[in-house]
């Protein structure tokens, strides 16, 4: 029998458990399981019996702290709709900083080619490629599962010709010989996070993204000084770098990254007041 009276009581048990929308999550997760727009989802509406259990273990999921955006396997980035699971970071707002920056910085200079050292789902270069034809891109990663959800990505959004993926670690002894020529821009959000503070974050994060998406090593910096020494080869002249950073971590990756010899730009501030992207750029 259809049961037209869970809305509410699933409003309640989702607020019971701490989540902040809970009514905007209820809609999301019956619309996901009737296949329907969630602006259609209204508190009377009756879910069919055949739906009834896999709403019910969407909603467990739910409940154990898994983010929405796993549950349904879809999350909204910038412009688009991207494919998120278990192998790869949850595309995450402040990111389109980052994006926004490196869609201006590409667009001013006529940029022909970036790369972006862990790619993950793709959402950063996968738009900057769909936002400017003429750009084609190079995405590493160092985990070959979140390389297949990239590539999927590339297909939905209709740009795989002009996307390469490769999967090697940026700690590999011969990682920049998988490089046939420098680039005009580098992308990149590494893991940043200290490895004894994971568990300190919310379980939705650290109990679901990837570990290694999230852990930048004893002091968070591991990535970017690795990064650091790489980059000056990677970048062509007049090019520029992007990167996020963490909470607290501007003064260091600044400093990280000028003794390798690349040119401080700007920083740009999230909504929150807390730096979270420093541009860097190579003038020789
Ligand atoms: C914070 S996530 C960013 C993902 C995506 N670019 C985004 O902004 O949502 C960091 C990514 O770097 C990858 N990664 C971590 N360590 C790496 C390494 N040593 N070499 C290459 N990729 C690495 C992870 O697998 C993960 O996909």
């Amino acid at each position: 029998m259809a049961n037209c009276s869970i809305f509410e009581n699933l409003v309640q048990r989702l607020a019971s458990a701490g989540v902040s929308s809970p009514r905007l999550e209820a809609r999301i997760l019956i619309a996901n399981i009737l296949n329907v727009d969630p602006n259609s989802v209204t508190s009377g509406i009756c879910i069919p019996p055949q739906s009834q259990k896999e709403l019910e273990n969407h909603v467990q999921r739910r409940l154990n702290h898994e983010p929405i955006d796993k549950i349904i396997g879809l999350k909204s980035f910038y412009k688009y709709t991207f494919l998120t699971s278990s192998d790869v970071l949850s595309p995450r707002p402040e990111t389109e900083i980052l994006l926004e920056k490196a869609i201006k910085l590409a667009k001013q200079n006529g940029f022909e080619n970036t790369l972006e050292l862990g790619v993950g789902s793709g959402c950063v270069l996968l738009s900057l490629l769909r936002e400017i034809s003429a750009l084609k891109g190079v995405g590493v990663d160092v985990s070959k599962k979140a390389l297949n959800v990239c590539k999927k990505n590339a297909e939905a959004l209709g740009v795989e010709k002009r996307c390469k993926l490769v999967c090697k670690s940026w700690f590999d002894a011969d990682f920049l010989s998988i490089f046939e020529h420098p680039f005009d821009l580098i992308v990149s959000n590494p893991p940043y996070i200290k490895t004894a503070d994971i568990e300190k974050l919310e379980k939705e994060v650290w109990l679901f993204d990837p570990w290694v998406a999230l852990d930048g090593g004893n002091d968070g910096l591991e990535s970017y000084v690795q990064i650091a020494k790489l980059a000056p080869h990677l970048l062509k002249n007049k090019g520029y770098l992007l990167l996020e950073i963490g909470c607290g971590q501007m003064q260091d990756v600044k400093k990280t990254f000028e003794k390798q010899g690349l040119e401080y730009v700007t920083t740009l501030f999230d909504l929150a007041g807390i730096a979270r992207v420093v541009v860097f750029s190579k003038e020789k």
